[in-house]
């Protein structure tokens, strides 16, 4: 069996996820590997025909492809998105067309499923059958269990490839009817008082729905409203991975391009943000995503707390709900508050109406400071990254672990006072039978007891 690997490390061959790849070519020697270093080497697969018909035909000849890449903010790399890309704008999916694939990524689990969902769309998009994801933490080979576990999952994926399965198709294609936007007169504009709202996109491409939507939505706003493509501040290359922003949130393209200036400058001096971008296959663009990429460079802290966060999408959003869940988990990361995604897949009036109404949510919520509380993913994603950072990635991102005792991240609740009084107090008790009976009777009563004296205190406030 011939497996065509195609690597979405920047890292190229120096990369965690290959470590894994190397492993299972060494597990079964049967198998005939071809690694092709796709993210390490965008910029000459995209300059270069010739470069990318290679990597084509490698696919061709293959029986089975394997995705292999680390997760980079909830997705691939923006180098590996920019190849999905050029398989599509080259029409090239045919040589993908039939066969079967696998996805096996490295990460350290942060919103690790949402980069699966994307790859097993975009596989099935490609045309092959799409046999299963392989999500790894970073130091799994390390371990026996999981190792046996790899192979387990290989093994099963070589079966199925000499045995022809058949695999299930679970996503929607997203072939919408393309609506033209065609905006109405702005029939109430929004002031933004003292806020500053800063409205950014990808690129300027004149007349599309996306642009029509940017030009309408700004005329329904009096104010700081300043308006930027991620093309003209020129963010020149992708994340690297080198971790070299580790010690003191130092990246090494800082003086090559315009992506930190306009970070500090411009994004984090902002209140409200509205990010514009149209869909690229089943995300936004690699531009968009080089952008978010580099801004790795702050580490495993928020960067947006407070800021009001809208998205206007050209683009059938409605149907890939992972897009959805993929910007929304990202502006909840930030702390900042989702507060609307709008996207062209509505009648003209409809539209207009919508982008209205956020432009004047983006104002009422900035006012009031509303973030809405953070539900699982930013919830469980600040658990875990508090105990990376206070653990096993400790020694590397310094710059995290001082940010996380200023700000008090390190605090576990479970410690308090309250709760270890509790335990100790009602713990033992527990132990006998009757007291238990006695306690499971009471704790609905005991749940809402807390409660009681603010609602007292409230009540007779408003009095
Ligand atoms: C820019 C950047 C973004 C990352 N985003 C995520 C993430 O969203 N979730 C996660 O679990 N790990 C994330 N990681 C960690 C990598 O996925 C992890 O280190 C991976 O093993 C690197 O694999 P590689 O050496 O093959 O490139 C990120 C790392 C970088 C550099």
């Amino acid at each position: 069996m011939r497996l065509c690997v195609l690597n979405g490390s920047p890292k190229g061959r120096m990369s965690v996820t290959m470590q894994y790849v190397r492993y299972l070519e060494i597990a079964f020697p049967s198998v005939e590997f071809e690694i092709l270093d796709i993210a390490a080497h965008i910029a000459r697969i995209e300059r270069n025909a010739d470069k990318f018909f290679q990597v084509i035909d490698s696919v061709g000849r293959a029986d089975a492809v394997l995705f292999a890449f680390p997760v980079y903010f909830f997705l691939v790399p923006s180098q590996y998105k920019r190849f999905i890309e050029l398989v599509f704008e080259k029409n090239a999916t045919d040589a993908f067309s039939g066969k079967p694939s696998a996805s096996l990524s490295t990460s350290v689990h942060i919103v690790d499923h949402t980069a699966h969902n994307y790859i097993s769309g975009i596989a099935q998009d490609f045309g092959t059958r799409f046999f299963g994801a392989y999500s790894a933490d970073m130091e799994d080979l390390l371990k026996k269990a999981e190792r046996k576990n790899l192979e387990a999952f290989f093994g099963a994926f070589v079966k199925a490839v000499q045995n022809s399965e058949p695999s299930p198709t679970l996503h929607l294609p997203l072939k919408a009817a393309k609506r033209v936007y065609k905006p109405g007169a702005v029939k109430q504009k929004v002031g933004l008082a003292q806020k500053k709202l800063l409205l950014l996109a990808d690129r300027r491409e004149e007349d599309s729905n996306l642009d029509k939507m940017i030009t309408r939505f700004a005329s329904c706003i009096e104010g700081d409203i300043e308006i930027a493509y991620i093309e003209e501040i020129g963010v020149k290359t992708g994340c690297s991975g080198c971790i070299g922003c580790h010690y003191d949130n130092r990246c090494r393209f800082d003086s090559s391009d315009g992506f930190r200036a306009f970070y500090e400058n411009k994004v984090k001096k902002a209140d409200i943000l509205v990010y514009c971008g149209a869909m690229h296959d089943r995300y936004l663009s690699s531009l968009w995503k080089r952008f978010i990429d580099r801004s790795f460079y702050n580490g495993h802290v928020p960067t947006l707390m407070g800021k009001q966060v809208g998205w206007i999408i050209s683009g059938p959003l409605s149907l890939e709900q992972n897009l959805v869940q993929l910007l929304n988990a990202y502006t909840r990361l930030m702390d900042a508050n989702p507060v609307m995604l709008v996207s062209d897949e509505y009648k003209s009036s409809e539209i207009d109406a919508l982008l209205e109404t956020l432009a004047s949510r983006l104002v009422v919520f900035a006012e009031s400071s509303f973030v809405s509380p953070p539900d699982f993913i930013p919830t469980g994603v600040m658990n875990t990254f508090r105990n990376e950072i206070a653990g096993r990635l400790n020694f590397v991102f310094r710059a995290d672990h001082r940010t996380y005792k200023k700000r008090g991240y390190y605090k576990i609740p479970q410690k308090g006072l309250r709760s270890r009084l509790l335990s100790l107090s009602i713990g033992p008790m527990l132990l006998v039978p009757a007291f238990r009976k006695q306690f499971s009777k009471r704790i609905p009563r005991e749940m809402v007891r807390p409660y009681e004296p603010v609602l007292a205190l409230e009540k007779f406030k408003r009095r």
